[in-house]
């Protein structure tokens, strides 16, 4: 038997069952949300680089969420490098929030309370962790 999921695993599953990528509607949202942010991409290939900065931000959360196996550390750790790409730390936190709010588009009746207050949760302790070093 496999264990249930916890709900923020459950939010990204009943997401997958609607899309099969979230990557044109997160990155819609955050360069509505934060127009600045498109500058910051390379002009050639960026779609590769936002497709896995998605992916790897999601494996991120979800191990944030869950076992902390690893992958978590990666949001400490580019919270530091991303200075370089001129992305502030506010807008790199924000980047959870978009996360969220495009899964919670999708989800639409399913978006349960239980599901809410995970994801209210987990920004607030994302923003603890992703203290720049
Ligand atoms: C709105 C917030 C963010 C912006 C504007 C942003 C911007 C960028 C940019 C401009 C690049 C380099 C692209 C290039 O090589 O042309 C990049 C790479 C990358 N981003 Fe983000 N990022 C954000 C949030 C995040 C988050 C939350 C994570 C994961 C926790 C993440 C993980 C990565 C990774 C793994 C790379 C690959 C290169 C590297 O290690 O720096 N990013 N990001």
């Amino acid at each position: 038997m496999t264990a249930s999921p916890n709900p923020i695993e459950q939010s990204f599953e009943l997401a997958a069952a609607r899309c099969a990528d979230l990557t044109p509607q997160v990155y819609q949202r955050l360069f509505e949300a934060h127009p600045e942010a498109r500058a910051m991409f390379r002009s050639q290939g960026s779609e590769l680089v936002m497709g896995s900065m998605l992916a790897l931000a999601i494996e991120a959360v979800l191990d944030f969420a869950a076992e902390r196996r690893g992958h978590f550390r990666l949001i400490a750790c580019e919270a530091a490098s991303h200075e370089a790409y001129g992305t502030s730390r506010e807008l790199f936190i924000a980047f959870f929030a978009i996360i969220r709010d495009t899964l919670r588009d999708l989800l639409g009746n399913e978006w349960s309370g239980d599901i809410a207050r995970a994801w209210d949760a987990l920004l607030v302790e994302i923003d603890a962790f992703a203290v720049p070093a």
